[in-house]
């Protein structure tokens, strides 16, 4: 059965944009008093709504009797929403001026989060990743990609990955997995960082992929990581194996993007430090270039440079990073307002970048655009005019939430 929804003030369809370099507003489609058709949980037409009122004269009617803007679903490309326990300690250091060593010397960092979702069990981590994917989804991010990471031995990187596996049958909204067995060599592991890495291809991939886990990796390089020679080796292997490559690179020094494009990386995320060589390979590169705003916010620190990313001639996507440790705010459409305000962004570029700018991060073809063939996930705001989004800074959340067309808020 088709389902007409509408009239909805103006619809942005967001397609037919390029997905790399700069966007002007003037670029947008803005269908004023537009309608959507759906139908099986996708898109079957996207047209002024009187017009969709002639061809489909027996649809069902969803009536909007209010002002609302439509926009599809956002995408969420790098998150660590799967771990327990908080790092709220950590945090009220950090802003009390302690430095990155002050607090792994007190306890607090990655390794603080590991020992917590170590002990916690199966039933608490999938509930935990569930509640932040439903607040996600009625935030409206319709996909959401989710690391393991925090686990860092066998046992608990599978039990990581199951429980994000888990989850997605219990939310509606997209969960996309990736392995971060790689995000620090851990301190019980025995062996340099090459060792643990061999480990990792070694012993957790394989299972990972017969019980058809994952199909990515992800890898933290930094000093206080992975090094980019021992990460390149990595992630060709990793690609070997089968597996889609990501990166954290950049983040607090300069190397790990180029070991994201000569390793035909997917995506590399975070670039706070990069410099102008790695801004000009991932210009030329087809590696969408994430950045992380959540992080600059919660580290107190400086935005990855967007605004010379996409001059260049980037793929720019904006996704959370929402993890306990630098990004526990979690709220995309903030942080991307609010990062946009200091990187000078226009509205057209914002908007790409959470949707179908992250879609490649995740090789997804078929979400991030009103397009027909396209999935129902759309979300409605409560204006007349989609300036307001930004304009409130990411405060008005959408009044109308739906996954695969139906209504999920
Ligand atoms: O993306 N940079 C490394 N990893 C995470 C932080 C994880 C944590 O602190 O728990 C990030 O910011
Ligand atoms: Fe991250």
């Amino acid at each position: 059965m088709k389902l007409l929804i509408g009239p909805f003030s103006q619809i942005l369809p967001l397609t037919g944009l390029p997905l790399k370099g700069t966007l002007q507003d003037e670029q947008l489609t803005v269908i004023e008093k537009g309608g959507i058709v759906v139908s099986d949980g996708k898109i079957v037409a996207v047209a002024p709504y009187k017009e969709l009122q002639r061809e489909y004269p027996d649809c069902e009617l969803a009536f909007i009797d209010r002002p609302m803007v439509l926009l599809p679903g956002f995408i969420d490309c790098h998150t660590h929403i799967c771990f327990d326990g908080t790092r709220n300690r950590d945090y009220a250091m950090r802003i009390a001026g302690k430095s990155y060593l002050e607090i792994a010397r007190a306890g607090g960092g990655i390794w603080d989060s590991v020992t917590k979702t170590r002990i916690a069990d199966m039933v608490t981590l999938v509930e935990n990743t569930v509640a932040r994917a439903n607040r996600h989804l009625k935030e409206g991010v319709t996909t959401i990609e989710v690391k393991s990471g925090y686990g860092l031995n066998f046992e608990s990187e599978l039990k990581m990955l199951q429980a994000i596996q888990q989850a997605s049958l219990h939310t509606a909204a997209t969960l996309v997995s990736t392995c971060l067995a790689a995000h620090m060599k851990p301190r019980d592991f025995n062996g340099t960082e090459e060792a643990y890495l061999q480990w990792v291809l070694n012993e957790l991939l394989p299972v990972l992929k017969a019980e058809a886990l994952t199909n990515r990796v992800d890898i933290f390089i930094e000093e206080t990581a992975f090094s980019a020679t021992a990460s390149l080796t990595y992630l060709q292997k990793a690609r070997e194996l089968g597996f889609a490559a990501t990166v954290h690179a950049d983040q607090f020094s300069a190397g790990g993007a180029a070991v994201a494009v000569a390793a035909g990386a997917l995506s590399a995320d975070h670039l706070e430090a990069s410099s102008d060589k790695e801004i000009a390979l991932l210009a030329k590169s087809d590696t969408v270039a994430v950045v992380l705003p959540g992080a600059s916010l919660g580290l107190g620190m400086h935005y990855a440079p967007a605004r010379r990313l996409l001059n260049e001639g980037a793929c720019v996507a904006i996704a959370s990073d929402w993890n306990p440790g630098s990004a526990p705010m979690g709220d995309l459409l903030i942080q991307a307002a609010v990062m946009s305000a200091a990187e000078k962004l226009s509205t057209a570029e914002v908007l790409a970048a959470l949707t179908l700018r992250a879609a490649p991060a995740l090789q997804i073809k078929d979400a991030g655009q009103l397009d027909v063939g396209f999935v129902a996930d759309l979300q409605a705001y409560p204006t007349a005019d989609f300036r307001d989004i930004l304009y409130y800074q990411g405060k008005m959340k959408p009044a109308m939430v739906w996954k695969k067309g139906d209504l999920v808020q």
